[in-house]
Order: structure tokens, then C-alpha cells, then sequence
């Protein structure tokens, strides 16, 4: 099992290339798409009506468990999270996990959530998790671990800060990542330097710099998922390469 968490500030592509990621290697793997982005947009991005959400379980849960009686919780959960949180796309499976839980005691909700999900994502070859840049569902153990994390940046000081402080938050919460990889995404012509710059001196390797295009402006605006890109742009052919590269590196 290969688990990818794809992250990194605000707007820089993080959904996109998580959308092309699973769509490339769901041909070849036994994929599981994770939406742990809690301002949710993944499904559209691969083109998926979600059912549930991981959250939304929690709270049926939460408000049912006192009439559940001797019934095995874990067991109640499992099943419905298989019976309605999880989306069968042609290729993959998708789990959005939604908000965070409200006020009141979560814990032994998020306890058995935790031993879920762990076994759910056994079933799987390779796990793709598109989330924020905090890695919340991380630090909070919601999701077990990550073997590779991908810090998306686009050419701003600020992406390159919030790459930074994942690397830093990673350590200090001991997430135990095997190696943080950096992607840089909508870059300009003759503005790699900065990046390349930053990746030598931060010792966050560099994946590749994806160019900015037009035809994802356009899905965009049309409403349509990024991946209907198409294969041949030198777009989709990188993020192909980054995708062969992640997995690979996992066997070798
Ligand atoms: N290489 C690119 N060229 C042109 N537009 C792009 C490119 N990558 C992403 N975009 C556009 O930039 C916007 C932000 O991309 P995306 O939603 O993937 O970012 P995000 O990091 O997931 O954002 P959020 O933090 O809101 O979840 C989208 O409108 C997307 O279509
Ligand atoms: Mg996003």
C-alpha cells in the first residue's frame, strides 16, 4: 500500500493534481481517493457525485449509539461507511471526510473511526489524499499515515513559506512521512530559479515544475472535471511521470 497526501497553501492547484493523480494511476492500481480537504471539492474535480460524508456518518453515529445497545459499534460503522459514505467511481473508490465533528465528546466516535479506516485503507494498492495545508486529519490521527507527501506551491512567497512550515510541523508532530516531495504548478516561463533555489536550500526535493494551463482555466469556468485534460499537454504528461515516480519509488 502506497499512501500520497497531496498539500500546500490555499489555491495552488492541490485539488487538480490530486484529481489527475487518481485518474492516471486508478488505471493501473487498486485506488482509494480521500477528500480531507473540510471545504470539500475533489469529486468535482474528477467528475464523481459523492454520496456521504465521512463526517456525516460520525453524526448518525453519534446521535444513535445510545439505542445501538450490546450491537458492535465498530461493525455499525464500518458497514456504513462501506454502505454510504463510500463512492464507487469506475475506477477508484471516494471517502470525503467533511467537516470536523461539533461541540460534545467525539472521542470514542473518532477512536473507532480511527480503527476503521485503517483497515478500509488495507483493501487498497495506492490511497490518494487531497487535504489542507494544517494535515489535520494527521495530527489528529484520523488517518493513520502517509508514506509520500506532495507540497503543491505556485510562485508566491507564501506557498513557498507553507511548504516550510509542513516540513516543520511534520517533524515536530513526528508524522513519521517517508519523504516530503515538492511540486511547483502554474509556473511562468523563466521563473523556476526561485523554486529550484528554495528546494536545494530547504532540502525538500523537487517532483518537476507543472506550467500553467489554459485548458484547466477552462474545465474551470466551464464547470467540467479537470480531468478531461487532455493527455497529451505537457500538463498531463508530467503529472503522469510524478505519478510513475511516487509509486515506483515505493517498490524500489
Ligand atoms: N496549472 C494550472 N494552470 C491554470 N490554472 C490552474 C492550474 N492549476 C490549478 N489551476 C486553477 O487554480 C485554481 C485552484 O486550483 P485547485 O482548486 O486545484 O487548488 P487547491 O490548492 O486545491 O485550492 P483549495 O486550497 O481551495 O483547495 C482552480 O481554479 C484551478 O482550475
Ligand atoms: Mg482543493
Amino acid at each position: 500500500m502506497v499512501v500520497i497526501a497531496v498539500t500546500g497553501k490555499g489555491g495552488t492547484g492541490k485539488t487538480v493534481i490530486s484529481a489527475l493523480l487518481i485518474h492516471f494511476l486508478s488505471r493501473n492500481y487498486n485506488l482509494l481517493a480521500v477528500d480531507a480537504d473540510p471545504d470539500s471539492n475533489l469529486p468535482e474535480a474528477l467528475g464523481v457525485k459523492p454520496r456521504k460524508t465521512l463526517g456525516e456518518v460520525r453524526e448518525v453515529f453519534q446521535e444513535s449509539r445510545d439505542e445501538m445497545g450490546t450491537m458492535n459499534k465498530e461493525q455499525w460503522l464500518e458497514g456504513k461507511i462501506y454502505s454510504e459514505a463510500i463512492t464507487e467511481a469506475d475506477n477508484f473508490d471516494l471517502l470525503v471526510m467533511g467537516r470536523p465533528e461539533g461541540e460534545g465528546c467525539y472521542c470514542f466516535a473518532n477512536s473507532l473511526l480511527r480503527g476503521v479506516l485503517r483497515k478500509l485503507m488495507r483493501h487498497y494498492d495506492v490511497i490518494v489524499i487531497d487535504t489542507e495545508a494544517g494535515l489535520e486529519h494527521f495530527s489528529r490521527g484520523t488517518i493513520g499515515g502517509a508514506d509520500y507527501v506532495v507540497v503543491v506551491t505556485d510562485m508566491s512567497k507564501k506557498g513557498l513559506s507553507t511548504a516550510k512550515r509542513i516540513k516543520e510541523l511534520s517533524s515536530e508532530l513526528k508524522l513519521n512521512f517517508k519523504k516530503i516531495f515538492l511540486v511547483g504548478n502554474r509556473m511562468m516561463n523563466g521563473m523556476d530559479e526561485e523554486i529550484r533555489k528554495f528546494s536545494d536550500e530547504e532540502g525538500i526535493e523537487l517532483l518537476d515544475l507543472l506550467p500553467y494551463n489554459e485548458e484547466i482555466v477552462k474545465l474551470d469556468i466551464k464547470g467540467e472535471p479537470v480531468v478531461l485534460i487532455d493527455e497529451n499537454s505537457e500538463y498531463a504528461k508530467k503529472v503522469k511521470k510524478i505519478a510513475t515516480r511516487l509509486v515506483g519509488d515505493s517498490n524500489g
